[in-house]
């Protein structure tokens, strides 16, 4: 069993914004993600890869969580779940990963939100301050993000965030159990 010890309080971010805190889960917190993954299983399956059933499983977000503060405190990643003010439910997740450093000092951005939390700005309101985040206190240059050419709410968020549209490769990513064309988009550190 994961301790809440194991955790160095206050090093890591929490981000609140006018109706979310945006902050890397603990632990002893997997039973918030376990039941967000088990409420939108239908709703993000045609949009992320194919999920075994240990998934949906409160001990796979332990120790994925455990992963996650890891790969942080290493920087290699900050993965951010979105939650309500009261921190009682996780409205969705924006994730940074593959962080490389030396002349590229880049990150590549995925997202998903709840099906009941969609269609209130949520997304854009979380995204736009851990972007902030990621250029300001991790000083990285350029974050990406891809979207299937038919996502047309993904591709629309992306735009309200200030990302460009940079090329389109075919079969980029395996999403669902098969290679799909994405549409490649990025923004800059604006103080660069
Ligand atoms: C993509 C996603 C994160 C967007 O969430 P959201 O911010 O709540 O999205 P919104 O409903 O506010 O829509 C964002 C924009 O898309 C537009 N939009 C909404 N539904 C749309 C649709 N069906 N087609 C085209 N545009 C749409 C909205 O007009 C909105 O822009 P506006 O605020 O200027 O009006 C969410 O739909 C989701 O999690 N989808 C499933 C997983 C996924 O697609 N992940 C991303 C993979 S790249």
């Amino acid at each position: 069993m994961v301790k809440k010890g194991n955790i160095i309080p206050g090093s890591f971010p929490r981000i609140e914004t006018d109706r979310l805190v945006c902050r890397i889960l603990e632990p002893h917190e997997a039973a918030l993600m376990c039941r967000f993954r088990i409420q939108n299983r239908e709703h993000l399956e045609k949009w992320e890869p194919l999920r075994r059933p240990a998934f949906f499983t409160e001990s796979f977000w332990q120790s994925q969580l455990l992963n996650q503060i890891r790969y942080f405190r290493e920087g290699i990643s900050a993965n951010f779940s979105i939650l309500d003010k009261k921190e009682r439910s996780i409205l969705g997740v924006c994730n940074y990963t593959n962080i490389v450093r030396g002349t590229f000092q880049s990150c590549q951005l995925g997202y998903a939100a709840g099906e009941d939390a969609q269609g209130q700005g949520f997304m854009e309101e979380a995204i736009s301050s851990t972007n902030t985040f990621v250029f300001n206190e991790l000083g990285l240059h350029r974050i990406m993000a891809a979207y299937m050419p038919n996502n047309n709410r993904s591709g629309a968020l992306l735009k309200k965030l200030g990302f460009r549209k940079e090329g389109y490769a075919k079969k980029y990513l395996k999403i669902n159990g098969r290679w799909e064309d994405h549409i490649l988009t990025s923004v800059l550190n604006p103080a660069h």
